[in-house]
């Protein structure tokens, strides 16, 4: 398969591109869109394959997870990132953020603190707001041009009595971090300090830049594997959010037996057929599609960088270290955050998440998908200098 290929994604409600929603979020529908968290390209060859045979076996009764589908999985992060993730550590729910949801009800009581890392991904509020706790920020800082955890207001906000979780996004959507090990084992000293537990979102770990390297926190050390609960999917690494579980990889004992609890009350325990095929045959033979689309999505990257230094200089890229969401600093056109969100969907014709949709840190920049055919990109920063040059 080649990931140049362009493929009509409206034959389904993709949220990414029905012109519904394009209308319902950016004012327009006739944007391009770099939004929503998922690839224009297709899955692994071996992961549509896979789904083929199973829907052509006709019978979808009740199933469980077989030997081979923990195996898959777990030789995957042995394999891949050197994390030696213990069977029956592995819990499943539907998503990510379902997960989350359940931790931040399993570690805290209404009116607790949440800790994040603004500019984040949003979806972390809504979490904590629905489940009503109280979102702390500790924002990240900007060292030249470079995003950093301030630990100094971490250290402050964890020792806050009423603070009780803190969520840690490795690696950092949208800024695109990929947390060292010192960074991670500071953050969570700190957090383990002060009996804050940490939910590690690692959803992003798979799409990581050379030569930066993915850490898996609960790899760091026993103490922070015991203190935390890392969420995973493979969700984004083989473009299958819409059919996958999560997994909430937990060492703890008695977190892992609460965890457990919390998704048998809401009888969160269905093996779905077909995200179970998916999953085992993405797990046990996508790595060497996954080298391809990093290869891809690397010479976007340097496509974006050298298109914007070379004609764009005002719009700078923050070179991402991992994920295919990119971070842009739209600063300079000096646009206030309401007119640069309406410059870009009215003017340049484009859907990129506007930067404050991630916390008000995020203002002056936008967030913007790159797992597209490299022409998607070219097109859009066509459109971008024509907007620039011609309507500010
Ligand atoms: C950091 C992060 N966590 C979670 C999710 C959503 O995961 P899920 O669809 O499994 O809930 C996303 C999707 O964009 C994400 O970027």
């Amino acid at each position: 398969m080649s990931f140049d290929q362009i493929i009509d994604r409206n034959t389904y409600p993709t949220l990414k591109w029905r012109k519904s929603q394009l209308m319902e979020h950016f004012g327009n529908d006739e944007v391009l869109p770099f939004w929503v968290a998922d690839m224009d390209f297709l899955a692994p060859d071996v992961v549509i394959d896979s789904l083929r045979k199973r829907v052509e076996h006709g019978i979808f009764g009740y199933e469980y997870k077989e030997e081979r589908y923990f195996d898959a999985f777990v030789r995957w992060y042995e394999h891949r990132h050197q994390w030696a993730i213990g069977l029956e550590h592995i819990k499943f729910c539907p998503s990510v953020l379902n997960a989350i949801a359940i931790l931040i009800n399993q570690h805290s009581e209404e009116g607790d603190g949440v800790i994040v890392q603004p500019p984040v991904f949003f979806e972390f509020r809504s979490a904590i707001r629905s489940n009503h706790r109280r979102r702390i920020k500790n924002p990240l800082k900007v060292v030249d041009g470079k995003y950093q955890m301030d630990f100094e207001d971490l250290e402050a906000k964890a020792a806050d009595p009423n603070t009780k979780i803190m969520i840690i996004c490795n690696p950092h959507n949208p800024v695109g971090r990929v947390w060292t090990r010192d960074e991670l084992a500071r953050a969570g000293e700190i957090c383990r300090r002060h009996n804050v537990f940490v939910i590690s979102d690692e959803i992003h770990g798979d799409i990581v830049y050379k030569p930066h390297r993915y850490t898996p926190i609960a790899s760091i050390s026993e103490e922070l594997a015991h203190h935390s609960a890392t969420c995973l999917s493979p969700a984004k690494t083989f473009n299958i959010a819409g059919a996958v579980d999560a997994m909430a990889v937990i060492a703890n004992k008695q977190y892992r037996q609460q965890f457990h609890d919390f998704a048998h009350r809401y009888q969160i325990n269905k093996t779905n057929v077909f995200t179970s095929a998916a999953i085992e045959a993405a797990y046990s033979q996508g790595g060497e599609w996954l080298d391809e689309l990093l290869a891809y999505l690397q010479s976007n990257v340097d496509f974006l960088r050298t298109y914007l230094h070379d004609n764009l200089s005002q719009v700078k890229l923050i070179e991402p270290e991992g994920t295919y969401l990119v971070w842009i600093n739209f600063e300079s056109l000096g646009l206030s955050t309401k007119r640069l969100a309406q410059f870009l969907a009215q003017k340049a014709g484009l859907a990129l998440n506007p930067g404050y949709w991630f916390g008000r840190e995020g203002a002056g920049y936008a967030r913007m998908n790159i797992a597209c055919p490299q022409s998607l990109l070219q097109e859009a920063m066509f459109r971008l200098s024509y907007a620039v040059r011609n309507h500010l």
